[in-house]
């Protein structure tokens, strides 16, 4: 069903997609920031509820069919909450949901800001604000995730199994020219994380897209760091990095350990970013599911929130996605504790403190916002300029390429 929420001229069509476990909670935190910032910068949206997750699966046995695609592309955005439960053997839901929807959706990449916010606590000791505030560009569609491989004599003690790792120059120019991109209206530096003196094949084609799209962005300074250093160098100097772009499986590890920096997995966002126009960006927090806690309002929201702004951005709204995230950023600062019940007050009161600071404009502007440069990255339509990239597919390829769910 479909919720208009106001008829202002700026409109954006939503397609809500809560999932399991706390994933409604901190999506209801989210929506109403939503409102907040809607009727603060003076744009509408209409929302549609998808129901995909543990409870639809049990009734329906399905995950992520044709249809539900089909749907979801008739939208701007997809805010997301979480996906995963104890009911369903684990992965079913992760890979027929998650990364099928980050396939279909042709979300190339999966930006994952790693920021402290002023005030907030840090299990490292000594990190300040100004010493941590990078951006992971993770491959989202390739890599280890493309579960390719197979099992032979599976159940005998000489059960083999074939894990493939796919990369192709087609999805690691997108990132890359991305992460570029990025860079080049951030601090100007540009990290490739990988692990080529043993990937080498990967690593070659990686090193050789850095350097090919590098000749387009003189002005970005680059350098590499091997994933096993970058675990060292994260917690210890993460003011060394700027922008860092990254294979999908490393990304998804380096991460974790970015949300540890900036005060744990409930205040960590991200972007499924789709570049090519084609389909919607997709907005999550990084959290699970946490079907041990839901129910109880101990999820912080302020992941979802996070995710919210980058949406916001995304969607060409620069100005409330930075009202979000200074708001945000504010709330999280003021709290004895970042999650569970020693936060002091449950999920949506924490939705509604940083609605009040959308609404009232008093929260301090972050400076270096990620949220507000995605304005500016993605452009009008969000779409890469595809001409200045070497690989390219046109639409009749796209059209009879075999999706995951083919
Ligand atoms: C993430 C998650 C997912 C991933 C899982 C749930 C499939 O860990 O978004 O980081 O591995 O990408
Ligand atoms: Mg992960």
């Amino acid at each position: 069903m479909s919720t208009p929420q106001a008829t202002p001229s700026r409109s954006h069509s939503i397609a809500v997609l809560p999932g399991d476990g706390v994933g409604p909670e901190v999506t209801q935190a989210a929506l109403t920031v939503l409102d907040a910032a809607q009727r603060r910068f003076g744009f509408g949206t209409d929302r549609t509820d998808v129901p995909l997750g543990a409870d639809h699966y049990a009734e329906t046995g399905e995950l992520l069919t044709e249809e539900m695609v089909g749907r979801l592309r008739e939208h701007d955005a997809i805010l997301f909450g979480a996906i995963g439960s104890p009911s369903v053997t684990p992965g079913i839901l992760e890979r027929g949901v998650i990364l099928a929807l980050r396939r279909e959706m042709r979300q190339a990449i999966n930006l994952r800001p790693v920021r402290l916010y002023p005030g907030v606590p840090t299990p490292i000791a000594g990190l300040t604000p100004e010493r941590c505030d990078l951006v992971i560009v993770r491959e989202n569609t390739e890599g280890a995730y493309v579960a390719q491989g197979s099992t032979v004599h599976a159940g005998t003690p000489a059960q083999v199994a074939v894990q493939e790792s796919v990369n192709t120059w087609y999805a690691v120019e997108r990132a890359v020219d991305f992460a570029y991109r990025l860079a080049s209206v951030r601090r100007r530096r540009l990290t490739l994380c990988h692990k080529t003196n043993v990937l080498v094949e990967a690593g070659k084609l990686w090193t050789a897209v850095m350097d090919s799209v590098g000749q387009r962005y003189p002005e970005v300074e680059t350098d590499y760091v091997h994933v096993d250093a970058m675990c060292m160098h994260l917690p210890v100097s993460p003011e060394r990095f700027d922008v860092v772009v990254t294979d999908n499986l490393f990304g998804d590890i380096v991460t974790d350990l970015g949300a540890v920096l900036q005060g744990g997995l409930g205040v960590a966002a991200s972007g499924n970013l789709n570049l090519d126009g084609s389909a919607p960006s997709m907005f999550e927090p990084i959290h699970g599911s946490a079907p041990d806690i839901a129910g109880k309002g101990w999820a912080n929201p302020a992941g979802a929130c996070l995710s919210l702004a980058m949406m916001l951005g995304h969607l060409g709204e620069g100005e409330a996605a930075a009202a979000v995230e200074a708001a945000t950023g504010a709330v999280l600062a003021g709290l004895p504790a970042l999650a569970g019940e020693q936060m002091g007050a449950s999920t949506q009161e924490l939705g509604e403190r940083i609605a009040v600071l959308v609404a009232d404009g008093t929260a301090t502007a972050v400076d270096n916002s990620l949220m507000s440069q995605l304005a500016r990255v993605m452009g009008p339509t969000g779409a890469t300029d595809e001409h200045r990239l070497s690989s390219r597919l046109d639409d009749r390829d796209a059209a009879s390429a075999p999706g995951v769910l083919s």
